[in-house]
């Protein structure tokens, strides 16, 4: 959800604190105002504290990192807009230390937010392409400069015939509500030596629904590796959802076996050329 701007006006105000757990606007808003800012600050978590020491919104999670990333695109994250939690910098290393990044590897983020995993990645030698379906986020990750190229695109329309070579690596932190279909998707950019590395619903090691099931034999099929991430790891983002990473190795002599979708769909143009 946007961030009204008498909000966001408010919440880049250098007088306003943003520390630890809580927001603190030491300075006088008028009624209406108040009324807005204080309508914001709950939906993104946090509750009124008014204590004579405190008197700040406060939330269960370390809120600065978080708030930059909202300040940045001017939004933030509601259940109904596509799923966009960013990976706490715990998890991100915990990511980069699964993929073993050296100088001039290729990697793509293929559902990239503001570049909480691609930045690292970048910044560790790694040539990051990215892809984002919303055009807010797609702005700051250009702004950031970190990846050779942002496409901003959905995802799941984007081709692998595209992309012959594959990448070397392939990060991602999916939405939630498609995770199996993104990360479907994803194998198919692979290259036959490299690593899926993904956060994902812990929900998924155990669900028994038929495409939950199937994505567990084709993960088994390609020797992939669960591995549970501690409890609240995601709680710098404000969710309290159990996750996982799941740690894939490409195959040599082809593709793993997706779902066939590179036969069906036309190609696009040449997005990926150079990966
Ligand atoms: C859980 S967030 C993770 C963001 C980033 N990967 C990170 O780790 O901080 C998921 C991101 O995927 C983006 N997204 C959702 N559907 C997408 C799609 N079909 N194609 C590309 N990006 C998508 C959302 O806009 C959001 O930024």
């Amino acid at each position: 959800m946007e961030i009204p701007s008498g909000v966001y006006d408010v919440l880049t105000d250098p007088r306003t604190v943003i520390t630890g757990d809580r927001v603190q606007i030491p300075f006088e808003l008028d009624r209406p105002r108040y009324e807005q800012v204080d309508k914001v600050l709950k939906q993104i978590g946090g509750r009124w504290d008014g204590r004579k020491n405190v008197r700040a919104h406060v939330y269960p999670f370390p809120v600065e990192e978080f708030m930059r990333a909202c300040l940045a695109t001017r939004e933030f994250p509601t259940w109904q807009e596509q799923g966009w939690y960013p990976t706490p910098p715990a998890v991100v290393d915990d990511i980069l230390a699964h993929a073993s990044i050296h100088e001039g590897m290729s990697v793509l983020e293929p559902s990239a937010g503001t570049g909480s995993i691609a930045g690292p990645a970048a910044a560790r030698g790694a040539v990051v392409d990215c892809v984002e379906i919303d055009e807010r986020r797609v702005h700051v990750l250009r702004e950031q400069g970190a990846a050779r190229r942002v496409v901003h695109a959905d995802f799941l329309d984007l081709d692998p015939l595209d992309c012959p070579h594959g990448y070397r690596r392939v990060l991602m932190n999916p939405p939630f509500s498609a995770a199996l279909q993104h990360v479907t998707h994803a194998m198919g950019f692979l290259h036959d030596e490299g690593t899926l590395v993904t956060v994902l619903p812990e929900r998924l090691m155990w669900h028994c629904d038929r495409a939950t099931t199937e994505f567990r034999e084709l993960i088994a099929a390609a020797d992939g590796e669960w591995i549970k991430l501690p409890p609240n790891s995601f709680a710098p983002s404000g969710t309290q959802v159990c996750t996982v990473l799941l740690v894939v190795h490409g195959q040599a002599g082809g593709p793993l076996p997706t779902h066939g979708w590179h036969h069906s769909q036309p190609r696009q143009l040449d997005l990926f050329a150079g990966a």
